[in-house]
């Protein structure tokens, strides 16, 4: 659709920006704060490993007065689970209480609404070593940890998020999930350990709502369309199954508390189906969120992997070993490329229009108010001698997505705020500090510490115009 006039971001739209806990704060043994599964974990001799990251825990009053700056509406941070309960479910750490006062309060001084994640990757390493999402127990754990977060900062915080990206810890377990290698059976185990965190999830949902009356509370997978690679029925069958694999599983199970019938029947076929026992189904159904958070980065397109169809000579190369690509699952789906759009320079595909169709899709779906809590460009930003970042790059990124949430609000789309990743450099899920994506860059590298100074790039006085002009002026020419 075209429209001749298309309607204005609202006037009360929350312009922000994300990180999360791991990533962006550094400090991993500090003041008492337990290991993550994170911290535990190796990673290749040429990344940054995720101990000091972008240390902002010694930061906060100079980034969230960046933050302030720049204009931010929202501000979107996780809670590191192992700060504030070291053992997971243990003791909690008054120093890890008192580090997430002072950001609260730092943010909320500012005049910036503080939109909090739970949990975003790091797993507490001790729950890890008690069997993980793949023991019950850890849907207790998590339950005393949102009731515990909800009691200390719910006075301040109004908008939380449940479980960032379950989605993708699930299908891309071996890029950025926390299962144990040698499992046995790892896709059976990694559906079951979905079962408990859609619990984990719920439970989390019904205690806000009981204890925080005025506060909202939502999931945060990454959503995105998946195109067909072809007008061929057989084709669209293996989009539409991806898309309830990738995307409707999680957010039937979060808004409307049941399995999705294909993904069930998918699991069932597959003998993947998880264990229920006796109430989950119910306690699923109480949980309501009151709005959707997505993360969306790119598209997907496949093809129907269907006997004999020479799957290996079609499959996208790099679908294998990344979590934005559709990788293969015989006889379901084969990620194939989309000729039509481009890449980043990590191969990611960049489509502004896939953006705009999958709010619309969610929204036809579920009815409720979205907010995008990332979308971004990953790049090997360069620092200048006089401590310039040209990122034009990202700021075209970002203004041909925003260009088309602007058309997706006039599509009908009720959207209430818009999260770019991410508000400052940090460490990528398994790229490193080079992969940067934020409006601030700190001057690190993957092994040299350097000074950690803050630097403006060129996006952040970019993004500071489009917040002031609420959206109105996405203009790329800025004087910088
Ligand atoms: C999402 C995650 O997968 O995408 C973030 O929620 C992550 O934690 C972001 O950093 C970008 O991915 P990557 O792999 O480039 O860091």
């Amino acid at each position: 659709m075209i429209y001749a006039k298309t309607k204005p971001f609202p006037a009360d739209f929350l312009w922000g920006a994300s990180t999360s806990a791991y990533q962006v704060e550094g400090a991993w043994n500090e003041d008492g704060k337990g290991p993550s599964v994170i911290d535990m974990a190796t990673f290749p001799d040429n990344i940054s490993d995720f101990k000091v990251t972008s240390d902002h825990y010694h930061h906060v009053k100079q980034d969230v007065a960046l933050f302030k700056e720049l204009g931010l509406k929202t501000y979107r941070f996780s809670i590191s689970w192992s700060r504030l309960f070291p053992d997971g479910d243990g003791d909690i750490n008054p120093q890890g209480v008192a580090f997430y006062n002072q950001l609260i309060d730092e943010i909320c001084d500012a005049g910036i609404e503080p939109l909090v994640t739970l949990y975003h990757f790091d797993l507490p390493y001790a729950l890890q070593q008690k069997g993980g999402w793949s023991d019950r127990k850890t849907v207790d754990a998590f339950e005393r940890y949102a009731r515990t977060a909800f009691e200390l900062y719910g006075d301040r915080v109004k908008y939380w998020l449940t479980i960032n990206e379950q989605n993708m810890m699930i299908l891309k377990g071996d890029v950025i999930g926390t299962l144990d290698p040698n499992t046995e059976n790892p896709q059976k185990a990694l559906y079951q350990q979905n079962h408990h965190m859609m619990l984990a999830q719920a439970k989390a949902m019904i205690l806000c709502h009981a204890l925080l009356p005025q506060a909202k509370i939502g999931p945060a997978p990454n959503i995105s369309c998946i195109y067909a690679a072809s007008s061929k029925p057989e084709d669209n069958i293996a989009a539409h199954n991806y898309s309830s694999i990738r995307n409707w599983l999680y957010l039937d199970l979060a808004c409307h508390g049941r399995y999705n019938a294909l993904v069930w029947s998918f699991l069932e076929e597959k003998s993947l189906l998880p264990e229920i026992v006796a109430g989950d189904m119910e306690i699923l159904r109480q949980g309501k969120p009151d709005f959707i958070a997505f993360n969306y980065y790119a598209s997907t397109t496949v093809a129907a992997d269907v006997p004999n169809n020479h799957a290996g000579e079609k499959q996208d190369p790099r679908a294998v070993e990344d979590q934005q690509l559709a990788g293969v699952y015989k006889n379901v789906y084969l990620g194939v490329d989309n000729p039509h759009l481009e890449h980043n320079e990590f191969g990611w595909y960049i489509d502004p229009v896939g953006f705009r169709l999958t709010c619309r899709e969610i929204y036809e779906r579920y009815a409720l108010p979205l907010i995008i809590t990332e979308n971004g460009l990953g790049a090997f930003d360069k620092l200048t001698d006089d401590k310039k970042v040209y990122d034009d790059k990202r700021i075209n990124y970002l203004r041909i997505h925003i260009e088309q949430l602007k058309l997706a609000i006039s599509d009908g789309v009720e959207l209430f705020g818009y999260c770019p990743w991410s508000a400052i450099d940090l460490v990528s899920t398994h790229q490193g500090i080079s992969k940067r994506y934020g409006f601030i860059y700190v001057n690190r590298d993957e092994h040299d510490l350097k000074d950690m100074a803050r630097y403006r790039k060129k996006s952040f006085f970019w993004y500071q115009r489009v917040i002031a002009s609420n959206g109105e002026d996405l203009n790329g020419h800025i004087e910088y």
